[in-house]
């Protein structure tokens, strides 16, 4: 469903040539809950951004359902950030001055002309609300994000990614500010997702015990992927997919 194509990607930083990918090769399949994991450093943060179309790399492709989507003209892309994938990260990137229902709906104010966003509000409220209470924070709706929980923080920023029903999640190090047990509650959360209304997630994260919650792991060493795993014996394709 999404893959990358022998992605090299070098940074630039004054005089000094970072190279993070080096010909790195990946296929995420439909429905599936895939770990990438990886030094510090490895390039696993910028495998995400070009899986998702937040950066380009400098050769290679990535492709979804077949079709080239990493050299998209900006409105294009736009609209695939938009409406295909969901981002989660480390540090939630909640917006301080908003409650958590505002931050929720951010991605429809954002995808909206004025107009269209009344319009069509009652219809993204419905939708906020429960996501809400599929995570677990219908109690903090008036809520401004630093009267949260690191947990209930994450539980809000997933609730946002979801808003637009995306088919893909791609979350960096989505427990990675967490302590163990409330980063496992993210990751059951990210879990029953995945079975329950099987969205694709692909996950980096640097805590091996969480992958064990995943389908597949793939390892990054020197730019590229160096082992492909299996992480937990379970149905796949979800039967859900089936009807899909
Ligand atoms: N925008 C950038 N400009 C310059 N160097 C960068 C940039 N982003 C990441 N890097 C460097 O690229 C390497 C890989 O970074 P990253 O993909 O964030 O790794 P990881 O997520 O596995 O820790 C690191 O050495 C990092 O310092
Ligand atoms: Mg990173």
């Amino acid at each position: 469903m999404l893959v990358a194509e022998n992605l090299h990607k070098t940074y630039r930083r004054h005089a000094v040539r970072v190279p993070v990918l080096n010909g790195l090769n990946l296929e995420v399949k439909a429905g599936e809950f895939l770990s990438v994991v990886g030094a510090s450093g490895s390039g696993k943060s910028t495998l995400l951004h070009l899986l998702g179309t937040l950066d380009a790399p400098d050769a290679g492709r990535v492709l979804l359902d077949g079709r080239r989507v990493d050299d998209l003209p900006g409105r294009e892309r736009d609209a695939l950030r938009n409406r295909t994938f969901g981002y989660i990260f480390q540090f939630y990137h909640l917006l301080p001055e908003l409650n958590v229902l505002d931050n929720v709906l951010m991605p429809a104010y954002i995808g909206h002309s004025v107009v269209g966003w009344w319009k069509s509000r009652s219809r993204w409220r419905a939708r906020a609300l429960e996501l809400l209470r599929k995570v677990g924070l219908t109690h903090r709706l008036a809520h401004r994000p630093r009267e949260l929980s690191g947990g209930e923080m994450q539980r809000a920023a997933v609730a946002r990614a979801l808003l637009t029903n995306p088919r893909v999640l791609l979350a960096d190090e989505p427990t990675g500010n967490l302590d163990a047990g409330t980063g496992g509650e993210i990751v059951r959360l990210l879990r029953d997702l995945n079975r329950e209304d099987g969205v694709t997630i692909v996950m980096v994260t640097h805590n091996l015990e969480i992958v064990s919650a995943t389908d597949r792991v793939v390892r990054m060493v020197g730019g590229v992927v160096t082992e492909d795993t299996p992480a937990t014996p379970r149905p796949f394709p979800h039967p859900r997919l089936a009807a899909v």
